[in-house]
C-alpha cells in the first residue's frame, strides 16, 4: 500500500500518496483537466495531482492517438500523478457509453496513468432499493474485472449504493477485502447540487466507516470548497473540481462559504491576485473568454487556500471549529453538521484526544462533538465518593480561582435515609466528597481533573444558552445518582435548574467561606484513572510517591517513587508522559491486550533500541487506542519492549502497512 497518515484530527487525516508520478498531499483537490480544451496550467495554483477523462479521451480519435502514442502526461501537459476517470458520469448522464469496462480499464493502463477507475454506475439518490442493489452488484462484477485486466495499475474502486446506508457499507466492506488502491464514493453530486447535505453525512458515513483506514477516499465530484471541511472531517481525503471552470462559465465565484454572481457585486470579495486588479465592472465589460479564465482562477485561488486552510487545521487541531464555521454558511449545511451526532462513537474513536488547540464553543452544535462524550466516557473510571459538592464556574484552571465565587448551598433530597451533613463539618468532610464544578460544554468537571485537555484547554460564552441547560441539567441527573449526599452551590442549582429535577431541602440553606484544596496525591492518581483507565492511577503511583512541582507555575511535573521518575505531566495538556517505571507499572497492572501495541519477532531488537515502530511490524493491538495515547510496546509473549506515543488508532494500526505507528520514546527493557 502506498498512503502514509501524519496528522490526524476528527476523521481527518493529513497524509501522504504515493503514486509511479510522485506524491500527493493530502487532503487534495484534484482540477479536472479537459482533454483538449484546457489553457489554464493548474500546478500555478497548487495542484499536486489531476483528474482527466480517459473515456473523452478514447472516444475521440486525434486525443487517443496522442496518447497512446505519448502518454496522457504529454496530452495533457502535466507531469505529476494523473488520476482518470471512466466515462461512468457520462453514463449516468446519457444512460450508455460506447466502451467496455475491460477496455477502459485496459486503456487507462496504455495511456499510462496513475490511478484508475473501472466502469462503476453511479446509482442516484432515492431511486428504489431494487435497483440500487441490482446496479451494485454491476459495479462490483466490474470492480473484479478491473482488477483481472490490470497489470501495474493503481486503481479506484467507487463505492455506490444510491442513499441507502446498508448498501453503501456492504459494498464498502466487499471492496475493502480487495486489491484497490483509492476508493471514491460516488453517486454523490446530484446531493450536492440540491444541496442535500445531510444525505451526504449519511452516505459518506456509511461509507468510510466499512472502508479500511489504509486507502485514501475520493469525494467524487465534490468542488465546492463550502464543503471540503465537512468532508475531510468525515475521512475523504480526494476532492475533484470541475467547479472551477463550470461556475466561471455560469459568471459565478466560489467562496469557502458560499457562491457569488459576478452580476450581483460592487466590490470584489476576495484577495487573490484576480479580485484585488480588477473590479466586478471591468469584469463584466470582458469578452466572454476571457472572463472565464479570470474567474476560472479565481475560483482555483480559492479552492486550494481552503485546502491549505484545512491542512493546516489538521495539524492545529482546530478542524472541528473550521467545520463548524463553514457549516453555518448554509442552513442545510448547518443541518448536516447537526447530524454528525448520529456517528459521535465512530468519530470519538477517531478524533484524537490531546490537540494543540483549545476547544472553542461556537454553539450547540459543539455539544455533540467527541471531546465531550469522551469525557463523558472517561468521567465513568474516576472512582465515586458518598458525597458531591458542585460548584459553578470560575476561571480556568478551576482550583485556582475559587476563592472569589461567593456561595450558598442547598442540600438535595436523594435518599431519605442518609444522615444528613451538617453546614459547618462541610470542611472536614471534603475527604468523603467529590469536589466538581458544573460548567458548558464539558458538565462535571471533578477538580482534580481541572487542567487536563480539553477541561482547562476550552472557551466558552459567559451565559450559557438554553441547549447547553438542557444537556447538563440530563448529565447531571445520571451523574448524581451514584451520590448519597449532594450539596449544590444555589449558583448551579438555579442555572442548570436542578430544583425542576430534585427535591431540595429547603431548611440546609448555608453559606460559607470556602476553602478547597486539591490534594496533590489524589491529583495524580485521579488525572491517570482518566487518562489510562480505572484504577492506573492507584498502579502507577504507589512506593514513596514523591510529587515535584515547577518553581515558576507551581504545576506538578514530575512524579517519583524515591529516585526513580514514574511519569512527567506535561504542561501543555496536563497529560502524562510515562518515563520507564511508569510504563512498567502500568503494563504490569493494566491486563493484556489494553493499551499494547504487539510487534513480531523482527521488530523486537529495533524496538528495544527505541526506534520507531513501523505499522507493518505490529501483529496485534489494543484496538481501543486513540491516536496521541501512551501506548506499551509489546512481543507476542507480551513481554514490555518500549513505550511510546501512538501516531494512529487501534484500527488504523490494524489497517496500515506502511508508514510510523508509535513514536517510541524509550525502549531499554
Ligand atoms: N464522477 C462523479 N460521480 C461519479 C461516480 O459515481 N463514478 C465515477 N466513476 N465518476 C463519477
Ligand atoms: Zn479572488
Amino acid at each position: 500500500m502506498n498512503f502514509e497518515i501524519k496528522y490526524k484530527d476528527a476523521r481527518g487525516r493529513l497524509g501522504v500518496l504515493k503514486t509511479p508520478h510522485g506524491n500527493i498531499r493530502t487532503p487534495a483537490l484534484m482540477p479536472v483537466i479537459h482533454p483538449g480544451k484546457q489553457t489554464i496550467d493548474v500546478s500555478l495554483y497548487g495542484a499536486e495531482v489531476v483528474i482527466t477523462n480517459a473515456y473523452l479521451i478514447y472516444k475521440n480519435e486525434d486525443l487517443r492517438k496522442i496518447a497512446e502514442k505519448e502518454g496522457v502526461h504529454k496530452l495533457i501537459n502535466f507531469s505529476g500523478p494523473i488520476v482518470t476517470d471512466s466515462g461512468s458520469f457520462q453514463l449516468s448522464l446519457y444512460g450508455d457509453v460506447e466502451v467496455t469496462n475491460q477496455e477502459i480499464v485496459q486503456f487507462q493502463e496504455k495511456i499510462g496513468t496513475d490511478i484508475g477507475t473501472s466502469l462503476d454506475i453511479p446509482t442516484p439518490p432515492s431511486v428504489k432499493k431494487e435497483r440500487a442493489e441490482r446496479e451494485l452488484e454491476v459495479t462490483l462484477q466490474r470492480a473484479e474485472e478491473a482488477l483481472e485486466v490490470r497489470e501495474e495499475l493503481m486503481l479506484n474502486s467507487v463505492v455506490q449504493g444510491s442513499t441507502y446506508p446498508d448498501l453503501r457499507s456492504k459494498c464498502a466492506d466487499i471492496l475493502g477485502k480487495m486489491d484497490f488502491q483509492v476508493h471514491p464514493i460516488g453517486a454523490v453530486v446530484p446531493l450536492m447540487e440540491s444541496y442535500r447535505y445531510e444525505e451526504l453525512v449519511e452516505v459518506v458515513m456509511a461509507s468510510v466507516s466499512h472502508l479500511p483506514d489504509d486507502r485514501p477516499r475520493h469525494l467524487m465530484g465534490a468542488g465546492h470548497p463550502m464543503i471540503f471541511a465537512l468532508a475531510v472531517a468525515m475521512g475523504c481525503d480526494l476532492f475533484d473540481s470541475a467547479a472551477y471552470i463550470l461556475y466561471a462559465e455560469d459568471d459565478r465565484l466560489l467562496m469557502p462559504n458560499g457562491t457569488l454572481k459576478l452580476e450581483n457585486l460592487y466590490e470584489m470579495p476576495c484577495s487573490c491576485e484576480v479580485c484585488t486588479s480588477h473590479t466586478p465592472e471591468e469584469l463584466r465589460q470582458m469578452e466572454k473568454s476571457e472572463r472565464v479564465e479570470l474567474l476560472a482562477r479565481h475560483n482555483l485561488n480559492v479552492s486550494f487556500a481552503e485546502m491549505r486552510r484545512i491542512r493546516q487545521s489538521i495539524i492545529d487541531g482546530n478542524l472541528w471549529e473550521l467545520v463548524e464555521q463553514r457549516c453555518r454558511a448554509h442552513p442545510f449545511l448547518l443541518e448536516a453538521l447537526r447530524s454528525l451526532k448520529n456517528f459521535t462513537t465512530d468519530l470519538e474513536k477517531y478524533d484524537p484526544p490531546y490537540k494543540k488547540s483549545a476547544f472553542f464553543y461556537s454553539g450547540p452544535e459543539s455539544l455533540n462533538r467527541p471531546e465531550v462524550y469522551r469525557h463523558w466516557k472517561r468521567l465513568e473510571r474516576i472512582p465515586t465518593k458518598k458525597r458531591v459538592l458542585l460548584l459553578p464556574r470560575s476561571r480556568k484552571p478551576y482550583s485556582e480561582y475559587l476563592y472569589d465565587i461567593p456561595q450558598s448551598y442547598y442540600r438535595i433530597i436523594h435518599d431519605q435515609s442518609i444522615q444528613t451533613l451538617e453546614p459547618q463539618s462541610i470542611e472536614t468532610q471534603l475527604d468523603d466528597m467529590q469536589v466538581a464544578v458544573v460548567d458548558v460544554p464539558f458538565g462535571v468537571i471533578p477538580l482534580e481533573l481541572d487542567q487536563i485537555y480539553p477541561l482547562a484547554q476550552n472557551e466558552s460564552p459567559q451565559d450559557y444558552d438554553e441547549d447547553s441547560i438542557k444537556m447538563v441539567n440530563n448529565l447531571l441527573k445520571n451523574y448524581l445518582r451514584e451520590f448519597e449526599e449532594i450539596i449544590v452551590s444555589d449558583k448551579v442549582l438555579k442555572t442548570f435548574r436542578l430544583d425542576k429535577t430534585f427535591q431540595i431541602d429547603e431548611d440546609h440553606l448555608f453559606s460559607l467561606p470556602l476553602k478547597i484544596m486539591v490534594d496533590d496525591h489524589e491529583r495524580i492518581k485521579r488525572i491517570a484513572d482518566y487518562q489510562f483507565g480505572a484504577g492506573a492511577g492507584s498502579g502507577l503511583f504507589t512506593g514513596d510517591i514523591k510529587i515535584v512541582k515547577s518553581r515558576k507555575t507551581g504545576k506538578i511535573r514530575h512524579v517519583y517513587d524515591g529516585e526513580e521518575l514514574i511519569a512527567t505531566l506535561r504542561a501543555s495538556d496536563g497529560v502524562f508522559v510515562l518515563a520507564r517505571e511508569g510504563a512498567r507499572r502500568l503494563h504490569s497492572f493494566l491486563p493484556y491486550p489494553k493499551n499494547r501495541v504487539v510487534v513480531n519477532e523482527d521488530a523486537e531488537p529495533f524496538a528495544r533500541e527505541g526506534k520507531s515502530i513501523f505499522a507493518k511490524f505490529v501483529i496485534n493491538c489494543d484496538i481501543n487506542i486513540h491516536a496521541k495515547d501512551e501506548v506499551l510496546i509489546v512481543n507476542e509473549q507480551d513481554q514490555l519492549l518500549a513505550f511510546g506515543k501512538s501516531i494512529l488508532n487501534g484500527k488504523e494500526i490494524h489497517d496500515f502497512k506502511t508508514g510510523q505507528a508509535v513514536k517510541t520514546r524509550k525502549g531499554g527493557f
